[in-house]
């Protein structure tokens, strides 16, 4: 098929182009010329410019339209987190009483030591969270936090203990210590953390609240002696908490989410 010159698009295109010597420019030669858009195009595009010196760009327009983004932004933002906040505070309830089923078996109680849940207040570091076990009216064990300070930093510690002071069980709900060396205090790296079950003050005494190292009855592991020595003061140290407020600890907790002994 024959070819008409200059009828493909690109040729039409750029004789619609046209070379035109910007107004205040002096005439200095072909330097000085510019590819525009055909008049059309560029009286529209003056035209938008005008407006915008005088509207849509000015610093107020700008600044607007900048703070209207960044509130859109906000909202979306908190309407995200509102929807992930219930998920997640039910995600910790639902850990929560998986730990606490470790440490206070079902058959000791028929409420939800979560939802009875009470604070306990008394001087020094000595309030905590109670979760209550409680059957039959009666209140057969509780279960609260214990903090030691291991290699890594903090190791949160879950303890139950029976109404009469016995440990129930113990597991770690939180730790940074080393992989492979301070570890072995969770419970699904090693059995450790089962030994502190069945002690009480009354069939261990003071100074087997210790690792071997020390002189105590705990083993401390090879080549990490500070997590598990960590631990043993803790759940001892829980153990005299609990001693020290014994009776206001297994008395049923208010109908209120705070209670003062
Ligand atoms: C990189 C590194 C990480 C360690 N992590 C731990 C740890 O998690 N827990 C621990 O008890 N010891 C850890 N240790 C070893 C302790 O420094 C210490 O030597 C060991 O606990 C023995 O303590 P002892 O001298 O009181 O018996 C780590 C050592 C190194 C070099």
């Amino acid at each position: 098929m024959a070819r008409i010159p200059g009828s493909s698009f690109y040729e039409k295109l750029s004789r619609r182009l046209v070379r035109r010597r910007p107004p205040e420019t002096e005439d200095t030669g072909s330097e000085a010329e510019a590819l525009v858009e055909p008049d059309g195009a560029a009286d529209a595009a003056s035209s938008a410019t005008a407006a915008g010196e005088h509207g849509s760009r000015s610093p107020i327009y700008l600044a607007a339209l900048l703070g209207g983004f960044a509130l859109i932004g906000a909202a979306l933002l908190a309407t995200g987190f509102a929807g992930t906040e219930d998920a997640i505070e039910q995600r910790h309830k639902e850990d929560l009483q998986a730990s606490l089923s470790m440490v206070m078996p079902e058959d000791l109680h028929d409420n939800d030591p979560v939802v009875d849940a009470w604070k306990f207040s008394a001087t020094g570091d000595n309030s905590r969270m109670i979760y209550p076990a409680i059957r039959d009216g009666e209140v057969t064990a509780i279960a609260y936090r214990v903090t030691g300070q291991g290699y890594g930093g903090a190791i949160l510690i879950l303890m139950g203990v029976s109404a009469n002071g016995e440990l129930i069980g113990v597991r770690v709900l939180q730790h940074a210590e080393t992989p492979g060396l301070g570890d072995k205090i969770e419970a699904e790296k090693s059995a450790w953390i089962e030994n502190f079950s069945g002690l009480s003050f009354g069939n261990t005494s003071q100074d087997d609240w210790r690792v071997k190292k020390d002189g105590g009855r705990f083993d401390q592991f090879s080549g990490a002696t500070i997590t598990p020595r960590a631990v043993v003061k803790a759940v001892r140290e829980g153990l005299e908490f609990f001693a020290s407020y014994r009776d206001a600890l297994t008395t049923l907790p208010k109908k209120t989410s705070e209670a003062n002994p």
